[in-house]
């Protein structure tokens, strides 16, 4: 499969998003063993880079669930589990009494990454990534704590999600030239909202990781060669599915994205994997753009 970097890590053009099998929109979740040999899939098809967090749960009380899985299905693996990024994220809480808090805070950040480290079976996490702004921190303090969790140790290489250029920006200047990996946000053709972070990052060379790259795991994905018949269409002229024209077209955007589809099934990642080895055209590129209405 065609490679990109992530900071100093080179993985595969597209990753998993390991989220559907914790926590998805009809919370329909594949038994344990199905889980594993979803993300054994992914490797077979040369996934070298997985996405999870902490809250990927089926609830509050079972934080971690899906990076056990995670853990569990790199353990059970008989291949070499040498390059295989798996990233982690932090800073949103989960209670009894508050399902989906912010925390961006040291002391609650660094208790995460505990967690997460226990969770994933690691000594210390290749890539982390700070969940969700906390609006009543200063953003550049929060970032400040993941530095000192980096310095502890902890923590290898940094990453922020759901963040603006100004939130972008502020990350980049705290951690000073090259120290800001990778920038996680929701883009599709349902949602290109982020298209102005993801020219950033092409600007600055910072990995751009599309969240929910296909529409996400309530019915968007699923539908979207239907919702957006162009990609149906240029599927059927290349014989592959409209989610591999999807992803296709957004590696196209720029050598920093890397998608992360979600996927239950193994049969969905590794349809998913193939759009790395998918060239469009630039009339096709032009229709896809055209379609999601973006000037590329
Ligand atoms: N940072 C954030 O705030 C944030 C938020 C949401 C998600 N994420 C990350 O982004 C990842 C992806 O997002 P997502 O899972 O919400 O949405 P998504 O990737 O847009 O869609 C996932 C759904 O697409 C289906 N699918 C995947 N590949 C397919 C294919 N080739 N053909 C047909 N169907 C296919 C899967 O079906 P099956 O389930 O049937 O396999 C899955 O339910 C998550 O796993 C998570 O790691 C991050």
């Amino acid at each position: 499969m065609d490679q990109r970097t992530i900071g100093p890590y080179t993985v595969s053009a597209i990753g998993l998003g390991a989220m559907p099998m914790s926590m998805n929109g009809d919370r329909v979740y594949p038994d344990h063993d199905d889980a594993i040999a979803t993300v054994h899939a992914a490797l077979e098809a040369g996934v070298t880079f997985i996405d999870t967090a902490d809250i990927y749960a089926p609830s509050w009380d079972t934080m971690g669930h899906n990076e056990r899985i995670v853990r569990d299905a790199l353990v059970t693996w008989g291949g070499s589990t040498d390059g295989i990024l798996v990233a982690t994220k932090g800073g949103i809480t989960r209670t009894a009494e508050k399902d989906f808090g912010r925390d961006g805070s040291l002391a609650y950040l660094r208790s995460a990454v505990q967690k997460s480290l226990q969770n994933l079976g690691v000594d210390v996490i290749d890539l982390y990534q700070y969940h969700r702004p906390d609006r009543w921190l200063v953003y550049g303090e929060i970032i400040d704590n993941l530095k000192t969790l980096q310095s502890e140790g902890l923590i290898r290489e940094i990453g922020i999600s759901n963040a603006s250029v100004e939130e972008i920006e502020i990350a980049r200047q705290v951690l000073g030239d090259g120290g800001l990996a990778s920038v996680q946000n929701e883009f599709s053709p349902r949602h290109p909202g982020s298209y102005g972070e993801l020219r950033y990052c092409d600007e600055h060379g910072i990995a751009f990781l599309p969240w929910s790259p296909l529409g996400g795991t309530g019915g968007g994905a699923r539908a979207v060669g239907e919702r957006f018949g162009v990609f149906r269409e240029i599927g059927e002229a290349h014989g592959v599915s409209p989610q591999q024209v999807v992803l296709a077209w957004e590696l196209s955007l720029s050598p920093v994205v890397v998608p992360i589809p979600g996927a239950r099934r193994a049969a969905s990642i590794a349809d998913s994997a193939r759009a790395a080895d998918l060239h469009l055209s630039a009339d096709e590129l032009a229709r896809c753009a055209a379609a999601v209405n973006i000037e590329v």
